[in-house]
């Protein structure tokens, strides 16, 4: 039965229509139905979209190397998760790539998890506790934020990458138990936290770092991620491993193209994920197919063809961020990488590009007359965003030809640049 043949007796109570009342039509969120996909372009409403609104960076979501261990992973062990993984639902294939990846990281050991929210709501509600007091910058990703208010521990947060007031939090912190959770790419703005300063704060004040690398994971550092960007490689593996106060958290299905997330660091503090977290817990294992996609994501991440991608990605991220500046657009943060990069190896430009509009409804029309244009470029409103900064989140993907981006510029550029 649909909702709207519900008889009149049968009406919902008032108090509950009050509390689900539809925000405002610029406030709305809207699920657009995807038809088909071929690489960059969707079919949407029986059009096609070149889409820039996706997480698949190196093109890897439909890469035959995945699809053919996916394929191969259901003739082994069929479709579902069947069990959580401390009933019967740990296998082989989790192990393989949990091997894999602690391997290829740098790590002691990793726990692969079906998704990156529930991996980090499992890191932060096992290990820190109600004395703990957690450090948040304030652009991080909701779950991060979610998972801190869920632990019970104090939460305080920081304005984006101010690691002055940070110092001066944790230096008169006396709690005995103090983290500080980070995003390594901030996912709407696309800039870099400074991971060196935050780990050696850490250090200073005895703090535990959880590094959030949803979007740096394949892209950045040699695609194992922001922490092995060379500005930053030097000080987490000082020591040839991952200095133990770092905990990772990698998101599979970005830019690996596969799906599910892994959490990284020392053996005892992911074995106390196990013990503890209850998002790992308390829920059916992710597909061991999928853990299968997920070992050759991970071979493929480290091959030469996905170098090369890596490497026309952010020389493409760079251009464009570059061509918009000029035109006069707002692309957002992406000065705090520069002003880290003195002193230090450069960092990258990331495929993530911010085009600050402002108001909620001015973003949500140039999402429209984009549309209009052929290309899917998403409104990025409020409470995702910080109020008075809704934006287009241009992301660009190795499956962008140069066609693809001048399109891009030059709707853009006409949009915001001809009014
Ligand atoms: C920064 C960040 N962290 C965590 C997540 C959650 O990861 P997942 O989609 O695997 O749940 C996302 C996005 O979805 C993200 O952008």
């Amino acid at each position: 039965m649909q909702v709207t043949d519900l008889p009149p007796q049968a009406s919902l109570p008032d108090w509950l229509r009050a509390v689900i009342k539809p925000p405002a039509a610029a406030s709305r969120r809207r699920r657009v139905t995807v038809e088909a996909v071929d690489g960059v372009n969707v079919r949407v409403d029986g059009d096609t979209l070149l889409n820039f609104a996706g997480n698949d960076y190196l093109g890897l979501a439909g890469d035959r190397a995945l699809r053919d261990a996916a394929t191969a992973g259901i003739e082994r062990w069929g479709v579902g998760g069947a069990a959580s993984h401390l009933l019967s639902g740990h296998t082989r294939a989790h192990e393989a790539a949990e091997a894999h990846a602690a391997a290829w990281l740098g790590f002691e050991r990793a726990l692969l998890f079906s998704s990156g929210y529930l991996a980090n709501l499992a890191a932060v509600t096992a290990l820190a506790g109600r004395g703990a007091t957690l450090y948040a910058d304030r652009l991080n990703h909701a779950c991060l934020n979610d998972a801190a208010r869920l632990s019970g521990a104090r939460l305080r947060r920081y304005q984006h990458g101010d690691l002055d007031t940070l110092e001066q939090w944790l230096a008169a912190d006396t709690s005995p138990q103090k983290w500080v959770l980070t995003d390594a790419v901030f996912s709407m703005d696309g800039d870099i936290a400074r991971l060196d300063r935050l780990l050696d704060l850490c250090r200073r004040h005895d703090a535990m770092l959880l590094v959030d690398d949803a979007h740096g994971f394949g892209v950045l550092g040699d695609g194992r991620g922001s922490l092995h960007e060379p500005a930053f490689a030097r000080h987490v593996f000082a020591s040839g491993g991952a200095d133990p106060r770092v905990i990772l958290m990698v998101t599979l299905g970005k830019a690996a193209g596969a799906a599910g997330a892994l959490l990284l660091g020392a053996g005892p503090v992911i074995e106390a994920v196990v013990q503890r977290g209850r998002s790992y817990i308390y829920t059916t294992a992710l597909p061991p197919l999928l853990a299968e996609a997920a070992v050759a994501a991970l071979g493929r991440l480290a091959d030469a063809e996905c170098a090369d991608r890596r490497h026309r990605l952010l020389a493409k991220a760079s251009e464009v961020r570059q061509s918009l500046g000029r035109a006069g657009l707002a692309c957002g943060l992406a000065g705090a990488a520069a002003e880290h990069a003195s002193g230090s190896p450069a960092l990258p430009a990331t495929p993530i590009v911010p085009v600050i509009v402002g108001p909620d409804a001015g973003a949500v029309e140039a999402m429209a007359a984009l549309r209009r244009a052929g290309l899917w470029v998403p409104a990025i409103r409020p409470p995702t965003v910080p109020a008075g900064t809704a934006r287009l989140r241009v992301s660009l993907s190795a499956g962008h030809s140069e066609q693809d981006t001048d399109r891009l510029i030059t709707a853009l550029k006409e949009l915001f640049c001809n009014g």
